[in-house]
């Protein structure tokens, strides 16, 4: 099979794409950003691997290519491509059973999956030998996140020995730099990369083979997904022991800040909701508290106090630690409190005794529900974001989408997109240091205004037509693109 070269000149590599798959923001960025770029006139396709989990049942996934050689080290290793088309795009699934028919995606509760390293060498190798094969030398080839960072190194060693990669360039966008693929250097020597891709700029660090450093050293340019936190990144305090590479590669490096996909993500056409709502008419919110309420077993008079929402991966990042820890102090303030996430199994254990401790207050749902999480953004007050770092975050910008005021600590994309009280235009409640104390606080200053009908009204209303469309963000991103060789035609 070949696919035309004028029909791609975008080529995106990520381990997840939602509605397909997905663990996070990354997957939901992979299922608009791509999109976004296609209607603005870029001919954009995705590879991605073909997991057991993943979400097939609306769509005609087709097997097109059996047996692929993904090629050196591992001449006798294939994968076989499936095709779906995704609002015109070309998505494309790489499937080699052993690696990604599992029940989890990277991890279970015993930690990462052993051959991690393996499964996402053989993921970037396939992604490139799949390009070679398809006829398709795209003008970039675009990575995220540490799965897929090996790509930019495989592009560079082939542009040297193959002409079919003469104009291709790279790109990588760094999701969450805490997530580096890190392992022993051993492994490096099977990655098939060059020898002197070993090094200190390169995929070698403190003598680990490090993937994620690779496609820092190897892409043209690399993004990360707010502007602060671009700034961030190459200090040692939020490095993750990269800032030294990322400063060094400071000219090539972009913040460009997510977007919302409000197809999915607005109350007033949301599927998830049996009351929509809108700035204009509030009474859907109401309702949506309501039956939220109801379900999740709370005492009625939680309908005139506020009630909180925390959505997120139960993990330091997130800090949900120190929501627990002021937990008593927010029951005492009679404030209802409703948790959805799934991680860290001591944070699970602690919020089912807590919802022991203070039924009718405190709800937990441990898992992954799509459903879910927008019936708890509609359905609460006030959503709790502490992270530690956030490099862009996404639920915040739900969140205000749908008048749920945020609280947010004060640092990467939180600073980019909340505005904390008392400032002019105000959309939502920030705090600094990062602490119980100053949650606390924070959380106090919301439920006072929250009193206030008027003023909170007035917020809600600002907070719900902030626009984060990916419009703006998807032209900064041609135009990286553009200045490494995407022809200022396309697109
Ligand atoms: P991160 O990618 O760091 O986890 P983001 O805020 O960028 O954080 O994106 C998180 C995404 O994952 C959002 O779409 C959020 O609704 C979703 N999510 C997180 N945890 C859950 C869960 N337990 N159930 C359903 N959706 C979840
Ligand atoms: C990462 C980050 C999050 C970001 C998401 C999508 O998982 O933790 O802040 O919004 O990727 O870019």
């Amino acid at each position: 099979m070949r696919v035309d070269q004028e029909n791609v000149q975008i080529l995106f590599v990520t381990s997840e794409i939602f509605p397909f798959s997905k663990t996070g923001g990354l997957g939901d960025v992979m299922g608009v950003l791509p999109v976004v770029l296609k209607d603005q006139g870029a001919k954009v396709a995705v590879i991605t691997p073909f997991y057991g989990r993943l979400h097939t049942a609306d769509f005609q996934i087709r097997l097109v290519l059996e047996n692929c050689p993904v090629g050196y080290p591992w001449p006798e290793v294939t994968a076989d491509i499936y095709m779906a088309d995704y609002h015109g795009l070309p998505v494309y699934f790489v499937d080699r059973p052993e690696f990604f028919d599992r029940k989890n995606y990277y991890c279970t509760y015993h930690g990462e999956f052993f051959d991690n390293c393996e499964r996402y060498i053989f993921f970037s190798r396939a992604a490139v030998a799949l390009a070679r094969k398809l006829g398709i030398p795209p003008y970039i080839m675009h990575a995220h996140d540490w799965h897929s960072s090996l790509v930019p190194a495989y592009v560079h060693a082939a542009r040297r020995l193959d002409p079919f990669w003469h104009q291709t360039k790279t790109v990588l966008t760094i999701h969450n730099l805490a997530f580096q693929g890190q392992y022993s250097a051993r492994l490096f020597w099977s990655s098939g990369l060059p020898a002197e891709a070993w090094d200190m700029d390169g995929a070698e660090h403190y003598g680990s083979f490090n993937m994620l450093k690779t496609g820092i050293g190897y892409a043209q340019r690399i993004t990360t997904v707010s502007p602060t936190y671009a700034r961030e990144i190459v200090t040692p305090e939020f490095g993750c022991g990269l800032h030294g590479i990322l400063a060094k590669r400071q000219p090539d490096l972009r913040g460009i800040l997510n977007g919302v996909d409000y197809s999915f993500w607005d109350p007033k056409h949301d599927k998830f909701l049996m009351y929509p709502y809108s700035p204009e008419n509030m009474q859907g919110k109401a309702e949506c508290k309501k039956t939220l309420l109801y379900l999740m077993g709370f005492h009625p008079r939680f309908m005139s106090r506020p009630v909180l929402g925390f959505i997120g991966r139960l993990r330091e990042q997130k800090g949900i630690d120190i929501v627990l820890e002021i937990v008593d102090e927010l029951m005492a303030m009679d404030v209802g409190l409703i948790i959805l996430g799934e991680g860290d199994l001591g944070i699970e254990t602690m919020l089912g005794n807590l919802v022991e401790q203070y039924p009718g207050q405190l709800a937990a749902c441990i898992g992954y529900t799509e459903e879910k999480s927008h019936q708890i953004m509609a359905g609460t007050d006030i959503f709790l974001m502490p992270s530690r770092y956030e490099p862009c975050g996404l639920t915040q910008l739900y969140s205000l989408r749908y008048g749920t005021l945020p609280v947010a600590s004060q640092v990467g994309g939180l600073l980019d997109t909340v505005i904390g009280y008392p400032a002019q235009g105000c959309t939502g409640f920030t705090f600094s240091p990062i602490t119980g104390p100053a949650l606390l606080r924070a959380l106090q200053q919301a439920v006072a205004v929250w009193k206030d009908d008027g003023q909170w009204r007035r917020m809600q209303e600002r907070a719900m037509h902030q626009d984060f469309s990916w419009q703006r963000s998807a032209r900064e991103y041609m135009s990286v693109y553009r200045e490494i060789g995407l022809p200022a035609e396309a697109g």
